[in-house]
């Protein structure tokens, strides 16, 4: 490799991969989405990789997404410009599947209220009938996308001596199945066109009405309007949400509903998580730049 190889990382990667970029003899270069005359792009979700800008960027070697989920970057034009395309799975499973678990916890046992109810100066003594929640242990979780972090959710839902269900395009139950008998429903599919609004109102009117959805895949794979609806007029009984359809804009409705707990898309938002993904961008960067496999190529 030549000192002339200038790889872009966005603003906000962890310094673990600007450590191993340079180790490998690469040139950093720090900011927002331009790569002038970078061979290489670190990218992050929130960056729109779309045909146009990747028609001005045919210099490019790679894109390695600091996520596992790819939906920001368009494949089939970076394919027909030959530029690789890069993601980092499993390092960041068991973060996220903890905080999709933590999310299910938190509806349930409907921890954002009892937070807001006791900073709020509501807590004035024990009542046998306050901050009633959901049973967790022994109910059924209906998992929809059963891969690497829709599988580690059940793990930790065998702890709990749950019922698990499934589905997925190879395998498990049918989803109207799965919507039907859950009692928690976990949303674990990438974001594609055949996902996008997979759970819309005629799904939702499908759920239990005692029924708690959890979201940490994608926003846009709810029909969040309908979710609003669904939850002010009792189709089901709560929702916790890490990822939003207008994500970072809140649906109007949704921050108003007491049943919902929500967190600003951090699934994988642990040092020692982001720490590794940046290696592995790093490293997928690297082996792209040294013309060797690409050991997280998605395009
Ligand atoms: P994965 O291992 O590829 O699993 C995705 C599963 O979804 C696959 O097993 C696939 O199985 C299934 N699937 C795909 N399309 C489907 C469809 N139309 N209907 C039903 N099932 C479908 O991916 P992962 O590593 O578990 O990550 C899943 C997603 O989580 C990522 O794409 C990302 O969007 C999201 N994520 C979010 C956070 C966060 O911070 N909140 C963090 C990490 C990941 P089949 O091919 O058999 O259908
Ligand atoms: C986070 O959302 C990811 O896809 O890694």
């Amino acid at each position: 490799m030549t000192d002339s190889l200038v790889v872009r990382v966005r603003t906000g990667v962890p310094d673990a991969a600007v450590r191993a970029l340079e180790s490998a003899g690469l040139g950093v270069s720090l900011g927002p989405l331009e790569v002038d005359g970078c061979a290489a792009l670190l990218s992050l979700l929130t960056d729109r990789i779309d045909a146009g800008f990747l028609a001005n960027a045919s210099h490019l070697k790679i894109v390695a997404n600091l996520a596992v989920g790819t939906d920001n970057v368009d494949l089939a034009a970076a394919r027909a410009r030959g530029i690789a395309v890069s993601n980092t799975p499993d390092v960041l499973t068991d973060a996220t599947a903890d905080l999709a678990f933590g999310l299910l916890l938190a509806t349930a046992r409907r921890l954002g209220w009892a937070d807001r109810y006791v900073r709020g100066g509501g807590f004035v003594g024990w009542r046998p009938d306050l901050g009633m929640g959901l049973d967790v242990t022994g109910r059924t979780l209906g998992i929809v996308g059963w891969g690497r972090i829709g599988r580690a959710v059940a793990e930790r839902a065998s702890g709990f001596r749950m019922e698990v269900i499934h589905t997925s395009r190879s395998g498990g139950v049918s989803l109207d199945e799965l919507l039907e008998r859950s009692d928690f429903v976990s949303l674990h599919v990438p974001l594609t066109p055949e996902t996008r609004h997979l759970i819309g109102e005629r799904e939702l009117r499908r759920l239990q009405s005692h029924a708690v959805l959890v979201n940490t895949a994608r926003g846009p794979i709810v029909d969040e309007a309908a979710l609003v609806r669904a939850l002010r007029e009792g189709w089901l009984a709560g929702a916790g949400l890490d990822v939003f359809e207008h994500e970072p804009r809140l649906t109007t409705g949704l921050a108003d509903l007491p049943q919902v707990v929500l967190a600003p898309h951090v699934g994988s938002a642990t040092t020692h998580t982001r720490d590794r993904m940046a290696e592995v961008a790093a490293a997928n960067v690297i082996a792209a730049l040294r013309g060797e496999r690409i050991p997280n190529r998605v395009a």
